[in-house]
């Protein structure tokens, strides 16, 4: 059984929903070969990135930047992570009211110094409001979840 971790910062009930449907696609039902987990940022440890096969992280864009809870995550796990989790699946969506643009290149960044492996381009969830933000969430969560399954990633 492979284990995906979502990381995901859901301070409003829209981002609760994004993290929710980003959880319930890897969650597909024939998906049977990987078991995933949502934590928020500040619950997450070394541990848990430790221990997965893959992980999806997720953000709303505050004053051009990932969420102050999301940069605490990596701020604690990365030098406990850098040795161990070379390569790790990783994926990224992002809830910004007109941007999104700056939150993407950071988190890209601290990524590529983690020297995790991007799986697919982040999704960014611009602008106001839209119902399909959240198709394209579980769509996601399936695709990573599927990928991990197959041994594509
Ligand atoms: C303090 C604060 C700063 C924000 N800064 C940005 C920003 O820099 N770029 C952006 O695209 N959206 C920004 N937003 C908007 C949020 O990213 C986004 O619209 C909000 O999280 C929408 O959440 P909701 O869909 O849950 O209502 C900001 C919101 C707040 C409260």
């Amino acid at each position: 059984m492979k284990k995906l971790l979502v990381v995901a910062h859901a301070p409003s009930v829209n981002t609760r929903q994004l993290a929710e449907s980003v959880v319930r696609g890897a969650r597909h039902p024939d998906i049977e070969g990987v078991e995933c987990q949502w934590l928020p940022p500040l619950d997450a440890q070394p541990e848990d990135v430790r221990s997965c096969h893959g992980i999806i992280l997720g953000t709303p864009e505050n004053l051009g930047y990932m969420s102050g809870a999301l940069k605490d995550f990596f701020d604690r796990i990365y030098y406990p992570c850098l040795e161990h989790t070379q390569g790790l699946p990783c994926a990224l969506y992002v809830r910004a009211g007109h941007d999104g643009t700056g939150t993407r290149r950071a988190v890209e960044s601290i990524c590529i110094g983690l020297r995790w492996n991007w799986v697919q381009s982040p999704l960014i969830c611009r602008g106001p409001w839209r119902e399909n933000f959240l198709t394209q969430c579980e769509e996601l969560g399936m695709t990573i979840a599927a990928g991990l399954e197959t041994g594509l990633f």
